[in-house]
């Protein structure tokens, strides 16, 4: 069994989110996802809005994802890697390059934003009514 792994705060869901998730499944048989805790998004400088448990609740909702886990630091990753088995790491374009030392117990792949979408970007717009 071929086991992936990508991270996000998967905050107000919506299509780039579910294309990533759709094409981290689509290279193996297991997706696990890392998602950001609320403690962690606060040290990223980050507040989501929907709080971990609920963001976790709908993302378990996914098909395409058959477990969450939670990410607590920047550092947990090679640790995760190993713990899970896992064969595949995958993160969004804009993560580029920036987890390539994790070539060293898994490949790591980095797919293409979808253009045009972003929680922060659902949140501007609602906060300015362009809706
Ligand atoms: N992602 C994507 N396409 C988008 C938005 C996100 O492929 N349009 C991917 C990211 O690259 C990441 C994962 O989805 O691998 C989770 O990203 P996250 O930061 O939770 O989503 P964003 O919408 O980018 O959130 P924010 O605006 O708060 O940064």
């Amino acid at each position: 069994m071929k086991k992936v792994i990508t991270y996000g705060t998967f905050d107000l869901i919506h299509h780039g989110h579910i294309n990533i998730l759709r094409r981290a499944k689509e290279y193996g048989d297991y997706l696990i996802v890392g998602l950001s805790s609320d403690e962690f998004n606060s040290l990223k400088g980050k507040a989501a809005y929907y709080s971990f448990e609920e963001r976790k609740m709908i993302l378990e909702a996914i098909k395409y994802v058959d477990e969450v886990i939670p990410e607590h630091n920047w550092g947990q990753k090679a640790d995760d890697v190993q713990t899970n088995d896992i064969d595949l790491f995958v993160m969004g374009s804009d993560w580029e390059g920036k987890f390539d030392e994790l070539n060293e117990h898994c490949e790591v792949v980095y797919l293409p934003r979808t253009e045009g979408i972003s929680s922060s970007k659902i949140k501007t717009d609602l906060f300015n009514n362009k809706c």
